[in-house]
């Protein structure tokens, strides 16, 4: 395959062209607040704004919109009920293909949406009070999410994949008093225990909980607290429930996510510019048409499920899929299965999916009809050339173009992004900004990196849909996004800037590691495994791996006297996944009598990185270690794996 696949020609319904994307784009620089006020016509609101962006990066002080008034669930429910009350919200399809799945009108979600509200209101919730979703992946989390917008209140949710101990950090650092979950989630064969794991979470100090709402799903046996825990279908009534009128720079949502350094950073985002944004995104990168069907295979654990499961299809009153299940249950054809049973005309899913079903042989997808397919996208992590092509070749028939989306959680929405009708593409690029984005690549000094190069990605010009701080301690957004290139916001990522304008993402340039998608930061992979009595020291670093991207790979030093044994390897894993959840589960440790320090202590993580890659040629100077012998021990250790 060439390097460039060119775009189909556009179609007349196309919502951008190669023309209009380079108008859009040069205006939305030129004239940033008429771009941006023009776009937050997409939404009802209930006092218009007159203002754009007002903003500054030195110090970090960002508001859009800031003189305007809406309510998101208005402009994702309500408005919709009245144009398109039959047409479907959401289609349910469950974990096990055999039970009965579920759809929703515009109409029924309004029902369902006010009932949750009501609900929520009735255990106490109030505007401006922080509500943690614990969720399986089914209706009532986007329809709790939904409802705690129609009252204002800030939800927080945590991906039910998430450890009691995980789930307890984020409950207490919001100093949230109300959670919402399920009796239990279904992930294939297996029943994950949410309502146990929440009366866990409960039990740790500093988490201060009143009400627990309990959503019956499995029917599942748990545990309900007299006075703390109600079922869902006693506290929900369909009394009338106003949507609260919000400022646009009201908080909505605070999602926590790894950062190189301490615990979790919890990123908040606003009303009124997350609402633009990611109904500006929706609409051109995945060419959304009416009628179609959207199917996010994200959890809405995720940034991704936020946007593009939630907010971003029903702004755009659109159809989105909610999946409960797995892609290889009961079998590795369930998504096409899925995509066929519901004609689903766009998929998004992750490199990490595409990679795992590549490895199973094309049989699974052909043997399922694909041609309501019109749009493929990946997003999380780069995509690697060969399962680019085994996605647009046999899953879209080389007749659906690929929108490969970067974006991260502090972003809001898509960030660089191919269009399907206006740009070519690249297999493994992300092609060019979207709207409003300037971008900058700098070296490690700063110097701005001019014309085609590679360096740390940056950009220069807020954004709508751009996180505001992280929840209750401003100074750390500043110095997570803004100190390290002074002025700029950093994202943490490195880049390359190609001849023809396309974007290629090279990874993480920070202690952060990217694994099947998710973001993980080394160091509470680290300070997990150093709460074991047998460990003395650990360093975390990402290595290259087959289908995760990024696989775990854990230096430890053992306490004097520990015997490494397979059984402490065994129990060191099964300590990690315990104390943040299954996808911190490391895929390798290396038991070692040291780290390489310099002298003054500090470790030197970039040898560490070499060894585990199995790249011994380029480890740099060793000369400053305090014991240089150890890099050969290390080597040695690696190689007898
Ligand atoms: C990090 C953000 C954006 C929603 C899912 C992850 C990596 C994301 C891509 C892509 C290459 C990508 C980056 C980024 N990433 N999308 N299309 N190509 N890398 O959100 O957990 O906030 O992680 O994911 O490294 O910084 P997140």
């Amino acid at each position: 395959m060439s390097t460039i696949v060119q775009h189909p020609s556009p179609p007349a319904s196309a919502n951008c062209t190669p023309a209009e994307y380079d108008a859009h784009y040069q205006r939305s620089i030129d004239d940033p607040d008429g771009f941006w006020l023009e776009q937050a016509e997409r939404l009802d609101w209930m006092t218009k704004p007159t203002k754009a962006g007002e903003w500054s990066f030195d110090p970090a002080e960002i508001t859009w919109y800031a003189d305007g008034s809406l309510n998101l669930c208005h402009n994702a429910v309500d408005r919709h009920f009245e144009t398109r009350g039959d047409q479907t919200a959401f289609i349910f399809e469950p974990d096990d293909p055999a039970t009965p799945g579920r759809s929703l009108t515009y109409r029924e979600l309004h029902t369902e949406v006010v009932r949750m509200a009501n609900a929520l209101k009735a255990i106490g919730v109030s505007k401006g009070d922080r509500v943690t979703l614990y969720m399986p992946m089914i209706v009532e989390g986007a329809v709790a999410m939904l409802a705690c917008a129609r009252l204002g209140a800030i939800h927080s949710v945590v991906f039910g994949g998430f450890s009691p101990e995980a789930l307890a950090g984020r409950i207490e650092a919001c100093e949230s008093r109300f959670v919402v979950t399920a009796d239990e989630g279904l992930r294939g064969t297996k029943r994950v225990p949410l309502k146990a794991n929440v009366d866990a979470a409960l039990e740790f100090d500093g988490v201060d909980v009143s009400s627990v709402l309990v959503i019956k799903h499995t029917g599942g046996a748990i545990e309900m607290k007299e006075g703390r825990d109600h079922w869902y279908a006693d506290v929900a009534s369909d009394d009338e429930c106003p949507c609260a009128e919000m400022n646009a720079e009201d908080p909505l949502f605070i999602l926590y996510t790894s950062g190189s350094t301490g615990k979790p950073k919890g990123v908040l985002h606003t009303t009124g510019g997350y609402a633009v944004w990611v109904a500006t995104t929706f609409h051109f990168t995945f060419d959304y048409q009416p009628g179609e069907v959207f199917w996010c295979s994200a959890d809405i654990g995720w940034v991704t499920g936020h946007s593009y499961v939630t907010y971003g299809p029903l702004i755009n009153g659109g159809t989105s899929v909610i999946f409960e299940g797995v892609p290889n249950y009961p079998d590795h054809g369930r998504f096409w299965e899925v995509i066929a049973k519901h004609q689903v005309n766009i998929f998004y899913t992750a490199p990490t999916a595409i990679r795992a079903l590549m490895r199973e042989g094309d049989d699974h997808v052909t043997k399922h009809d694909r041609s309501s397919l019109r749009i493929l996208g990946t997003v999380g992590e780069p995509i690697n050339p060969e399962a680019w092509r085994w996605y647009y070749e046999v899953v879209g028939e080389s007749r659906c173009p690929i929108v490969d989306t970067w974006w991260q959680t502090e972003t809001g929405g898509h960030m660089i992004t191919t269009l399907p009708y206006a740009s070519d593409m690249k297999p493994g690029s992300a092609g060019k900004p979207f709207f409003g984005v300037q971008l900058q690549l700098v070296d490690n000094d700063g110097n701005v990196l001019e014309g085609a190069n590679e360096g740390n990605l940056c950009v220069t010009a807020s954004w709508p849909g751009q996180a505001r701080t992280v929840y209750g301690d401003h100074d750390r957004f500043i110095e997570a996004y803004f100190s390290t290139f002074k002025g700029k916001y950093f994202t943490g990522d490195g880049c390359r800037l190609d001849g023809d304008g396309f974007y290629w993402i090279t990874g993480r340039v920070d202690d952060v590691i990217n694994v099947s998608g998710h973001r993980m930061g080394t160091a509470e992979v680290e300070s997990a495994l150093v709460l074991h009595p047998a460990v003395a020291e650990a360093a975390v670093v990402g290595y290259p791996h087959d289908i995760k991207g990024q696989g775990i790979y854990c230096y430890v030093t053992t306490m004097e006297g520990v015997d490494e044994t397979d059984e402490l390897y065994a129990e060191l894993r099964a300590h990690v996944r315990k104390e943040i959840g299954p996808i911190a589960t490391p895929d390798h440790l290396h038991f070692t009598d040291g780290l390489p320090k310099t002298r003054s202590g500090k470790i030197m993580r970039r040898i560490l990185r070499k060894i585990a890659e199995n790249d011994y040629g380029s480890l740099g100077d060793t000369s400053t270690l305090a014991d240089p012998s150890l890099v050969d021990r290390l080597i040695e250790g690696r190689q007898n794996r």
